[in-house]
């Protein structure tokens, strides 16, 4: 099919179908819990995105997070066209790669080495295998409904697509994967303790998002935080905070330094790549330099520190840190809109929660059924929310006052009279 027929979205959808799964290629971007075929998007710009019917959405999915700067940032735009002429991938070190590994050290303190991968789930990859292999230990204590990418051996009781799509745990993964993946409640300390009594010195890290954001916005615990800190401490364990979604959206920086917490390993991913896929994972020279070419622990990648993807984030952080105090101002837009959404959900008597933290929200309806109704409302008022309420929706620089205002009355119209 040429792109020329593909002009609306069903059209497209419906060719799509043909050739990718699901007509997807994530199955987070499947409309199944909401009860309707995905939108495709042609277009961004800003805090709008196009569809291909030419409707437009204030977007708060924003590539699951990653477009902190909206879409198609000029400055962005501009760095990125003339890093295109000097060609894309060669395989080898370059100045971009250096440049952002400098400013994100700059901005976590606690990082001294790092390396860059192609996403979220490599990253996560990378400091599970850096852990074990640091520790000489196997076992990695996860959370309930955290969603740490799609290794084989953290796909159980995970959040996001396998929450939405009520996969607990994925086929396809032998059973012997999950021996030494530890799964318990986030939040609870007794259960830590009893955790670390039982499997003592086999722990090599525990893995933790520190504002969960994967099965809706589950804020921080940070008391639960610093004792996950301790007890790694006490038994010789790594902490590994996975902030592919943190990093640098909660404010310019870490989420650790937001809390307090020191962890041995950060995994990042999403804004560090100002929307081009990126994953890295970090921490001091000591552990990292367990890396093959200075170690033996091997992680390695064709496109791991791409020139284009580099320049992209180079340009997102450098932006960034020219806005940082702004950070607040995207909390009060977010708060803005959350208390909206409860001030309408308990004038119209539904019953529902609204989850925030920061610059992050989530909306989950007491009757599960009553979010697909909503969520189509939204849409047709040319709002964009993520399809299901265990993603976290998000919220951008370049979203004004007048997005916020939209958002608010399509939001009470939406809950209906
Ligand atoms: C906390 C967290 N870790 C890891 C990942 C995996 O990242 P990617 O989708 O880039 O592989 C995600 C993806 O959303 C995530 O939210």
């Amino acid at each position: 099919m040429k792109k020329g027929k593909l002009r609306n979205n069903r059209d497209l959808i419906r060719e799509a179908e043909k050739v990718l799964v699901g007509g997807v290629d994530s199955p987070v971007r499947a409309f199944r819990s909401v009860g309707d075929d995905p939108i495709p998007i042609k277009r961004g710009l800003g805090s709008q995105i196009y569809d291909y019917d030419g409707k437009s959405y204030v977007d708060y999915v924003l590539s699951y997070g990653a477009a902190v700067l909206g879409h198609a940032h000029p400055y962005v735009v501009n760095r990125l066209n003339r890093a295109s002429l000097e060609g894309f991938s060669f395989g080898a070190t370059c100045a971009e790669e250096v440049e952002l590994a400098d400013l994100i050290k700059k901005s976590i303190p606690l990082i001294e080495k790092i390396r860059f991968v192609n996403s979220g789930t490599e990253a996560v990859m990378g400091a599970v295998r850096l852990a074990r292999g640091h520790t000489g230990r196997d076992k990695i204590l996860k959370f309930t409904n955290a969603y740490h990418g799609h290794a084989d051996y953290f796909l159980a009781r995970g959040g996001s697509g396998l929450a939405t799509l009520n996969i607990p745990t994925s086929r396809g993964v032998p059973k012997d994967f999950f021996t030494h993946t530890i799964i318990t409640d986030y939040g609870d300390p007794k259960a830590i303790g009893s955790i670390f009594k039982r499997y003592r010195s086999k722990i090599a890290a525990v893995i933790v998002e520190p504002v969960g954001g994967n099965y809706g916005v589950i804020p921080p615990d940070i008391n639960f935080l610093k004792k996950l800190r301790q007890i790694t401490r006490q038994h010789g364990s790594l902490l590994i905070f996975d902030e592919v979604i943190t990093g640098f959206r909660l404010h310019y920086g870490s989420a650790a330094a937001i809390f307090g917490v020191r962890p041995d390993i950060i995994c990042l991913g999403k804004i560090i790549g100002g929307g081009l896929p990126i994953g890295a994972f970090a921490g001091s020279g000591e552990i990292m330099n367990q890396l093959a070419p200075e170690g033996s622990v091997y992680q390695a990648s064709t496109f791991g520190g791409n020139p284009l993807v580099m320049t992209a984030g180079t340009a997102t952080l450098t932006k960034l840190h020219s806005l940082k105090k702004d950070y607040n101002l995207l909390t009060d837009r977010v708060s803005d809109i959350c208390e909206t959404m409860e001030y309408e959900a308990g004038r119209k008597g539904v019953a529902l929660k609204v989850n925030r933290f920061k610059t992050m929200f989530s909306i989950r309806f007491a009757k599960r059924r009553q979010f697909g109704s909503f969520y189509r409302r939204l849409l047709s008022l040319g709002v964009y929310l993520a399809p299901s309420e265990y993603e976290s929706n998000f919220i951008s620089f370049v979203h004004t006052r007048d997005d916020v205002e939209k958002t608010k009355r399509a939001l009470g119209r939406a809950l209906g009279s």
